[in-house]
């Protein structure tokens, strides 16, 4: 392997999800999902759901080898739970027979954010039956799908889900409550474990789910790695780290939930929802790990600062902004923490090889006569695949890497204004244009990998 190049089969992709791309909300029988309501912006998307023969064959055109897509829950099971809708999962027949006559590998997603509305009307994540409904959609969907799937992720970025859905509001449903928070994301980490064996039983041949991971920084640390942190400041670090990262890696790789997580669980939400043997169910083996990384999470010991509505326990920490460059989100650019993580990742959890299923950056695109040159995007993905690659060289188990995102789509709470694409999209017309970075991103993948 040469110094710029990645092992031999490694896995180069990009990753969508289903509302921020499908639009076609009401079509073939779909049901409400939390998001078509809360979302300010119509939710027409990309109209990727008839646009997908032109979407597939934009992949093919770029050598792109594995399509991570999500499945829309609302679409399959249009009251969340009973009856199955065949129409709805006859447009994830066609995609799957598309990609794969294009030669691309599919990798499924089960749960990207969109809860069907039926569902979250019986009282949404925090209720325990949710995670019992899932499994029985993941068992529908493998059922239709599972003999062209050979990969699929449970829940995506279950922090998200619950802590800003439920808990700072700022996303789909809009609760606001510490505990629902925490029983939230209980109820997904056991979704997972119970999808986790409804897929196996299913005879699924690999299961996953997606984390987001963010390293958890003082903003010393942002340009010195090594430095030593005040007791206080170490202890503001752990206590994120836990509500952040651990409070899901924890319970799927090695059955508990982290000791010093457990207090601040029970005083938001008691313990109650944590039932015997539901640790057991959620650390059911899976064969990879799927990893989302954007940019740390920088933070500081101040004790007068309230809590964090997103980070319940967070009082007396500090979220600091840092004077380095930063995306149009203003996420700081850190690749540096990608190797960083990868690394913790391979040292703590050793039996779980790992996958990047999500990576990118959103920046404001300038269309001209002659393209849309997104320099900006393409240096943020070469610097992380540098930090990626020197992982790998450290002995890190990652196999694959899948940028976030296709196509410019709807991002959440954020709307159309966020572009994360490799592909323009404007959204009068639908029209899809190749920005700079798609086409640099097809000979990334030509050569497997970056030149010296
Ligand atoms: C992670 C989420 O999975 C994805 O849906 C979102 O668009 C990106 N982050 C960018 O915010």
């Amino acid at each position: 392997m040469s110094a710029a190049s990645f092992p031999e089969g490694f896995v180069w992709g990009v990753s969508t999800s289903a509302f921020q791309i499908e639009g076609a909300t009401t079509a073939d029988g779909r049901g409400p999902s939390i998001w078509d309501g809360f979302s300010a912006d119509r939710a027409e998307a990309c109209d990727h759901y008839r646009r997908r023969t032109e979407d597939v064959r934009l992949m093919k055109d770029l050598g792109i080898a594995a399509y991570r897509f999500s499945v829309s829950w609302a679409r399959v099971i249009p009251d969340g739970c009973g009856k199955v809708n065949t129409a709805g999962l006859g447009f994830y027949d066609r995609l799957l027979d598309e990609l794969l006559a294009a030669g691309i590998t599919p990798y499924a997603t089960l749960y990207h954010w969109d809860l069907p509305q039926a569902l979250e009307d019986r009282g949404g994540w925090p209720v325990r039956d949710t995670a019992r409904h899932f499994a029985d959609y993941a068992a529908a969907v493998h059922e239709r799908l599972g003999d062209r799937v050979d990969t699929w992720f449970t829940v995506n970025e279950p922090w998200v889900a619950a802590f800003l859905g439920y808990g700072s509001g700022i996303h789909a449903p809009g609760r606001t409550s510490a505990a629902d928070a925490f029983r939230s994301a209980h109820h997904m980490l056991l979704a997972h474990g119970l999808g986790v064996q409804a897929l196996r039983a299913a005879g699924a041949a690999k299961v996953s789910a997606v984390v987001n991971h963010s390293p958890v920084l003082t903003p010393a640390q942002v340009s010195d790695s090594g430095r030593e942190l005040s007791e206080e400041d170490a202890e503001a670090v752990a206590r994120i780290d836990a509500l952040a990262n651990r409070q899901f890696l924890d319970p799927m790789l090695r059955g508990a939930y982290p000791a010093d997580l457990i207090p601040l669980i029970e005083r938001h939400a008691g313990l109650g929802h944590v039932r015997d043997g539901d640790l057991d169910v959620i650390a059911q083996p899976i064969d990879l790990l799927g990893v989302n990384y954007y940019a740390p999470l920088v933070v500081q010991a101040q004790p007068s600062e309230p809590a964090d509505p997103a980070f319940p326990g967070s009082e007396g920490v500090l979220f600091c902004t840092v004077p380095t460059a930063v995306t149009a989100m203003g996420w700081p650019i850190v690749p540096g923490c990608l190797s960083q993580l990868l690394g913790r990742l391979s040292r703590e959890y050793p039996e779980t090889d790992l996958m990047i299923t999500e990576n990118g950056a959103d920046f404001v695109d300038v269309v001209t006569g002659d393209g849309i040159h997104d320099v900006d995007r393409i240096s943020f993905i070469e610097e992380h695949l540098r930090a990626l690659r020197s992982a790998i060289e450290n002995g890190a188990r990652v196999r694959g890497y899948f940028v976030w995102t296709l196509l410019d789509n709807l991002e959440w709470a954020d709307g159309y204004q966020r572009k994360f694409g490799l592909v323009h999209v404007d959204f009068a017309t639908q029209k899809r244009r190749l920005k700079d970075s798609a086409r640099w991103y097809r000979d990334v993948i030509a050569r497997n990998g970056l030149t010296e």
